[in-house]
């Protein structure tokens, strides 16, 4: 029923080259969603573009009003309107404590992981509206949105930031039948997470086997997570399944305990 509700949906997933968001896109467009994705690494669109020639792509930088204005043209025109968008463009910022973060670290972080959803969602909206059929939004946030974090204090605020934004968008889009939901995912396999594991190994002068059996034994279920497990979930939301569920912030991590 989740897949089969995804058949002809318009699904736009921002940073969809490489990650997570390439394995949401590319499950969507199984399912039989139309997909329109965009990123910053031209190699990586292109060879998108090569696996799979059926999801279509903008280069832009979703932190870039320009770039966001030109891509949702190109997705209205590809898809034909929309039904769903995922913001899932993040960047991991510095990994330094508080007083040493550079202000133009700081803002980098914050001008992508929160403006950039601002400015995807308020073009999303109007295209939605416009269908005048509802539809869903999704903001990847983490569980380090629902906690607090060392030495990540940017990208920590961000993804709370985000939560904010989904819970007061979902009150102001819900009359409307536009659902807003944040998902939270723990460790991701990846190449993200390798590069904050070698980064937190080096900081702290430990082994990065240390690192890694650390973050697996502070989960309940003493596991990393699959981008698989977010693409289910992510599904799962915007399937009629999910559709008295707005204003959440669903984590898919294991069991980290958090608020
Ligand atoms: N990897 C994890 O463990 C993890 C955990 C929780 C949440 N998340 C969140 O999930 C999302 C995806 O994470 P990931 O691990 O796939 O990231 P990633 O670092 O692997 O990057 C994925 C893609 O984002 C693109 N990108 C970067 N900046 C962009 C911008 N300004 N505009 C458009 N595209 C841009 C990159 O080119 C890349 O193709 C992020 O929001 C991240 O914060 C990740």
């Amino acid at each position: 029923m989740i897949l089969e509700d995804m058949v002809d949906k318009r699904v736009v997933v921002t940073a969809g080259a490489s990650g997570i968001g390439k394995v949401i896109a590319t499950r969507f467009a199984e399912a039989g969603a139309k997909v329109h994705i965009c990123d910053v690494a031209v190699e990586q669109l292109a060879a998108l573009r090569e696996s799979h020639p059926e999801i279509t792509t903008s280069l832009a930088d979703v932190s870039a009003p320009e770039d966001v204005r030109r891509f949702f043209e190109d997705a209205a025109q590809s898809l034909g309107g929309l039904d769903i968008l995922v913001n899932n463009a993040g960047i991991a910022g510095p990994d330094m404590n508080t007083e040493d973060i550079d202000y133009d670290a700081w803002s980098r972080t914050l001008d992508v992981n929160l403006s950039g959803t601002f400015l995807c969602t308020q073009h999303a909206i109007r295209l939605l509206k416009q269908g005048g059929i509802g539809g869903s939004i999704v903001n990847i946030s983490s569980n380090v949105g629902l906690m607090g974090l060392q030495r990540r204090a940017p990208y920590v605020a961000s993804k709370w930031a985000l939560i904010g934004l989904t819970r007061s968008m979902s009150l102001e889009l819900g009359p409307f039948g536009i659902r807003v939901n944040a998902i939270c995912p723990g460790d991701v396999e990846g190449e993200r997470i390798d590069r904050v594991i070698r980064m937190e190994a080096e900081s702290r002068g430990v082994s990065r086997d240390q690192v890694v059996a650390e973050r697996v034994e502070g989960t309940a279920l003493r596991t990393f997570i699959s981008p698989h497990d977010v693409a289910a979930l992510i599904l799962f939301v915007c399937s009629e399944a999910g559709a008295r569920i707005s204003g959440q912030a669903l984590a898919v991590d294991g069991h980290v305990e958090h608020l």
